[in-house]
């Protein structure tokens, strides 16, 4: 099995990504490794300055293309000054949100084709692709709920109708199906509690050694 060193969480609105890359990342450094965490979109000053653009205002204000665009060039800078660094380092990169949700968003739910995501996918990512994807799951109205009560000012996905939201989870069960090694679906409807030890349950097999990273100079 392939070692997990960068590891993304996938899924809808408000299903908890956010929550378990904190707590993943909590127990990692507890057991002594190195952890990045990050975020798309953002992740670099570059990015985080796209982001805005993205997640604020009328959620009619971009067009899937457009959002396709601006999230590529923003997982770019991303890619190039947060993550390979990270992984140079011999640290693991835990991600909330990556190409997936592109994918899913723009995609299975937008609308966009799937084939030029992915052309555009290939060429950002280049052989910088994740080890290990987790995709909490959760019927759409548990994770809008979930995420509403929470508030806050990005919530142009989140105002889409729910149609969409149904077709972005069937989005992301898809890409796991399509990707099974890669990919593990954890059902986030559970506590927190219980999301975060089915992660650890998928996560923990997959994990080098503390101490055991791979020298900086080591293709990823
Ligand atoms: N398993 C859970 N059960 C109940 N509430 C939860 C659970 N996990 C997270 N929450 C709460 O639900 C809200 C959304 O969680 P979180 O922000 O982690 O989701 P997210 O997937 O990152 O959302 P977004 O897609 O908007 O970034 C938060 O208020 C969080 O405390
Ligand atoms: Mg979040």
């Amino acid at each position: 099995m392939a070692r997990a060193r960068f590891i993304t969480f996938e899924g809808g609105e408000g299903v908890g990504k956010s929550t378990q890359v904190r707590r993943v990342a909590q127990r990692l450094r507890a057991l002594g490794y190195g952890v990045t965490t990050t975020r798309e979109p953002g992740g670099s000053p570059g990015a985080e300055a796209l982001r805005a653009l993205l997640v604020t205002g009328d959620t009619e204000r971009w067009s899937p293309l457009a959002e396709t665009l601006i999230l590529n060039a923003a997982r770019e800078d991303h890619l190039a000054r947060t993550i390979r660094p990270a992984l140079a380092r011999g640290e693991i990169v835990l991600c909330d949100r990556f190409a997936d949700s592109t994918r899913a968003y723009q995609g299975a739910a937008g609308g966009l084709a799937a084939e030029f995501i992915l052309r555009l996918e290939d060429q950002v990512l280049g052989e910088t692709r994740p080890d290990l994807t987790l995709v909490l799951d959760a019927p759409p109205q548990l994770g809008l709920g979930r995420a509403g009560a929470r508030g806050g000012a990005e919530a142009r996905f989140e105002a889409k109708a729910l149609a969409f939201h149904e077709r972005l989870r069937e989005g992301f069960l898809k890409i796991a199906a399509a990707e099974p090694k890669r990919c593990v679906v954890i059902s986030a409807s559970l506590s927190e509690d219980a999301v975060f030890e089915a992660i650890w349950a998928a996560l923990a097999p997959r994990l080098e050694a503390a101490g055991d990273a791979p020298i900086a100079s080591e293709p990823h």
